[in-house]
């Protein structure tokens, strides 16, 4: 199938890595769906990526804390006669308190924003896909995957989820054509440290540690279609993913208390 015929939808597109999604694959010729919360962000991306290239470009506005909010987006997307040839599992942020003293309603939102939602709409756009023979499902999983967690964050455990039911779902589903991927960046520019309120801190990491989100997409990109089920890109990344995990366990624990810049406050 041609790729102007083809259909992405993309989780947390209104900003970072997710608007840079839409922006490469429209450029690629791909008709969008774009979800977040903020709605008018997603109405001038969605005006400025038709006009820019000539794709249909639908939004719907959700907050994918909610449980109800993938069955809502699929709805949507079957009133419109829109198929989901490509899913980018992108909408993510860090909470940064104590695990004791933060609200349950704002774990199991985190909780419900990365995992559930995240294998939900993955669940949801096989029928699709399987019917066609043909589908590309990137999943947000992160560097921290492949970190020692820090205390108190549930952000390391639910990225290594996603780096773990990635891989599982690309051998299942790989034979009928639909590749699945685990995307894992570092530090990447985006206002994803704004959110965590983290600014402060990274501004201080060295700059080899940081990258453009345009790299990472691409190289997202190129992994899902030659079928790599983990995609770390940057080669600082890679050397820091395949550095810290052969180390002993008690050995990343203590690095994870003692050197992890995102400790809990
Ligand atoms: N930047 C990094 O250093 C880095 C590194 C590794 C992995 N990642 C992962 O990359 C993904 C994208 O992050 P980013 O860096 O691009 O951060 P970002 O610039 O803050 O963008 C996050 C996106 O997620 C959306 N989002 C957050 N909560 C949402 C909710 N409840 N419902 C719907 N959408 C929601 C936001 O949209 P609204 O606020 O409009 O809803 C926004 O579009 C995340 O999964 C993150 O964990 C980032």
């Amino acid at each position: 199938m041609p790729t102007h015929n083809r259909t992405a939808l993309i989780t947390g597109a209104s900003a970072g890595i997710g608007a840079c999604f839409a922006r490469y694959l429209a450029a690629n010729g791909h008709n969008l769906l774009l979800v977040a919360r903020r709605e008018d962000r997603l109405r001038e991306l969605a005006a400025e990526l038709t006009a820019a290239h000539g794709v249909r470009c639908d939004i719907f506005a959700a907050d994918l804390t909610d449980v109800n909010a993938p069955k809502a987006i699929m709805a949507y997307a079957h009133r419109k006669g829109i198929e989901i040839d490509v899913l980018i599992n992108n909408a993510g942020l860090s909470g940064n308190t104590a695990f004791a003293d933060t609200a349950w309603t704002a774990l199991a939102g985190e909780l419900q924003l990365m995992i559930v939602a995240v294998t939900e709409l993955a669940h949801l756009v096989l029928p699709s896909m399987k019917a066609k023979g043909f589908g590309r499902i990137i999943n947000l999983s992160s560097l921290a995957a492949f970190s020692p967690p820090g205390a108190g964050l549930l952000y390391t455990a639910i990225k290594g989820y996603v780096l773990s039911m990635s891989q599982s779902l690309d051998m299942e589903l790989k034979p009928q054509g639909i590749n699945v991927t685990a995307l894992c960046p570092g530090f990447t520019y985006s206002e994803f440290h704004d959110v965590m309120g983290t600014r402060e801190t990274t501004n201080k990491l060295p700059a080899i540690l940081w990258q453009q989100p345009d790299a990472v997409v691409q190289q997202a990109w190129a992994a899902v279609n030659s079928g790599n089920p983990v995609c770390v890109p940057g080669a600082v990344n890679k050397l820091i993913a395949s550095t810290v995990r052969p180390l002993p366990v008690r050995l990343q624990y203590y690095l994870g208390k003692n050197l992890n810049p995102f400790k809990s406050e």
